[in-house]
């Protein structure tokens, strides 16, 4: 068995402390309870990881404001320091959990909600866990604007069939379902990569990717 050396793991510490540290600096970086609920957010993902992928879109609509919401605050930096490098000032991005979501942003007031390679918590016990349990459905369903959609984009097909199921069940109107995103006719947009998508593209994985929209309320 090869030895581990303790150094690594003082050098790991340390760059997690100063990745800590970018994020508390950084003007475009937000603790939960640091967060001005009545910023005008059209575009939110949530579980962003780095937030690249909101950064690139960003860049592409100046006229649209994005949210990079993850708890990791040591990966949210990255994509917080490569908007400030490319002068992107329409994008933010909040350290939070999926279950504060009501208490950022106000009711009926997004016009997207993105979940990227959300974290499949494949047994059944963490089901709850699922950024597409029904739970989590309904906080999107209160948060999004009359037309507003849900933008889902997986790898694992379990954790995607499961999705439909439950988007299904629940009532969502599916506009756009593809099994391979990247050699869809969808619009461009959707097919910008984020780090996750970059990788398992990489390792010949196709991206299953659903687009939707909220029920009417009756
Ligand atoms: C597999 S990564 C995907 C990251 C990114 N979306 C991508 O495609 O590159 C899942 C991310 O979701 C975040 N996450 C998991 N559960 C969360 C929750 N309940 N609230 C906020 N973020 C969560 C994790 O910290 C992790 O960064």
């Amino acid at each position: 068995m090869s030895q581990l050396n303790p150094d690594d793991f003082i050098i790991t510490r340390k760059r997690k402390k100063y990745r800590f540290a970018l994020f508390a600096n950084s003007s475009l970086c937000y603790e939960f309870d640091e967060w001005d609920k009545s910023w005008p957010a059209d575009v939110i993902e949530v579980g962003a990881g780095t937030g690249q992928f909101l950064v690139e879109l960003a860049s592409r609509h100046s006229d649209r404001r994005y949210v990079a919401i993850d708890v990791k605050g040591d990966r949210l930096q990255k994509g917080a320091r490569e908007a400030e490098a490319r002068g992107i000032k329409n994008v933010l991005f909040v350290r939070a959990r999926a279950d504060q979501l009501a208490e950022l942003f106000q009711a009926n007031s997004l016009s997207q909600i993105w979940l990227t390679f959300s974290d499949p918590f494949p047994k059944k016990r963490s089901s709850g866990r699922r950024l597409t349990h029904p739970g989590f459905l309904d906080t999107y369903r209160s948060l999004l604007r009359a037309g507003g959609r849900l933008s889902i984009k997986h790898d694992n097909l379990d954790f995607f069939h499961w999705t439909l199921e439950q988007l299904v069940a629940e009532g969502w109107q599916i506009d756009e379902l593809s099994f391979d995103l990247h050699e869809s006719q969808v619009d461009e947009d959707y097919k910008v990569l984020t780090p996750y998508e970059y990788r398992w593209l990489g390792e010949g994985s196709k991206i299953n990717f659903v687009d939707c929209r909220a029920p009417q309320s009756s």
